[in-house]
């Protein structure tokens, strides 16, 4: 950003006391934690443009993003969210996607630990892992239908109207069936979500299927951007510059 002209300080966010003076004109985010994104509401208030939005990064919470997706035509797998506590529809859910395998997420932030994203072949298991999300004070998780296929990552930069950059790879650890799939289907959907979420700067996951259909299964303000970072933050840095000055 240092050839734009603009001066860049890197905080983590508990380096941050929000709202006493620490305001900056721009912020490039990289943070999901409720605390934080109360921090950046404060510093959008102030009058920050920040990317990606406090809104944005709170839509990609998964039972929100759930909600958000269901009612457009983004292809996203049935889900149902659920309270983790026992009795508290894990069983109906579990019939309404079919008794088939699912996969049970937790319902706020993405997975940051061991058990927060699982896959469960039967009822008992999805139980089990809900069971033991309530245990650990999760009070939601989401109950998504699981998908056979080729895994794939994408990464994206840019508004609907003006994309910027789209880029997706199989995942490495699997057998891949190599599946066909309608590529420029998959960046339309990508940008689709991304804009429903309100993100300009994310990344997913998406399951290309044996019909030649995909799923988008995940959208994250995050990505790591493995792989493919100095060309990323080429075009990230080129898409801030736009945003934040205009140019
Ligand atoms: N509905 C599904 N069908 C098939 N596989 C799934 C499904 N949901 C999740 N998975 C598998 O679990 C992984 C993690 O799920 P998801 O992307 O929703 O969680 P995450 O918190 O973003 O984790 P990660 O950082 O690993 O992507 C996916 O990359 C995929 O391999
Ligand atoms: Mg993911």
């Amino acid at each position: 950003m240092k050839r734009y002209g603009l001066a860049v300080e890197l905080l983590r966010p508990e380096e941050i006391s929000w709202g006493n003076g620490s305001c900056p004109d721009y912020a490039f985010v990289m943070c999901e934690h409720r605390s934080a994104i109360e921090g950046l509401r404060r510093w959008e208030e102030e009058g920050a443009m920040v990317i990606n939005s406090a809104r944005s990064v709170l839509n990609t919470y998964r039972e929100n993003m759930v909600t958000l997706l269901s009612g457009t035509s983004v292809p996203f797998p049935r889900s149902v969210v659920v309270p983790t506590e026992p009795g508290g529809g894990g069983e109906a859910a579990w019939k309404e996607l079919g008794a088939d395998p699912v996969w049970v997420k937790r319902g706020d932030v993405h997975c940051v630990e061991p058990g927060d994203v699982v896959y469960a072949s039967s009822s008992e298991a999805m139980a089990e892992a809900l069971e033991a999300m309530a245990g650990r004070g999760i009070t939601s998780a989401v109950v998504q239908r699981h998908i056979e296929g080729d895994l794939i990552k994408f990464y994206g930069v840019g508004a609907a109207e003006g994309i910027e950059w789209f880029h997706w790879f199989y995942h490495r650890e699997q057998a891949l069936k190599k599946y066909p799939f309608d590529v420029e289907e998959l960046r339309s959907k990508a940008f689709e979500a991304a804009r429903v979420l309100g993100l300009e700067i994310f990344g997913g996951d998406a399951i290309a299927t044996e019909e030649n259909e995909f799923f988008i299964i995940d959208v994250n303000a995050w990505p790591s951007f493995a792989l493919f970072r100095e060309e990323a933050s080429e075009r990230i840095s080129r898409y801030l510059a736009r945003r934040f000055l205009g140019r």
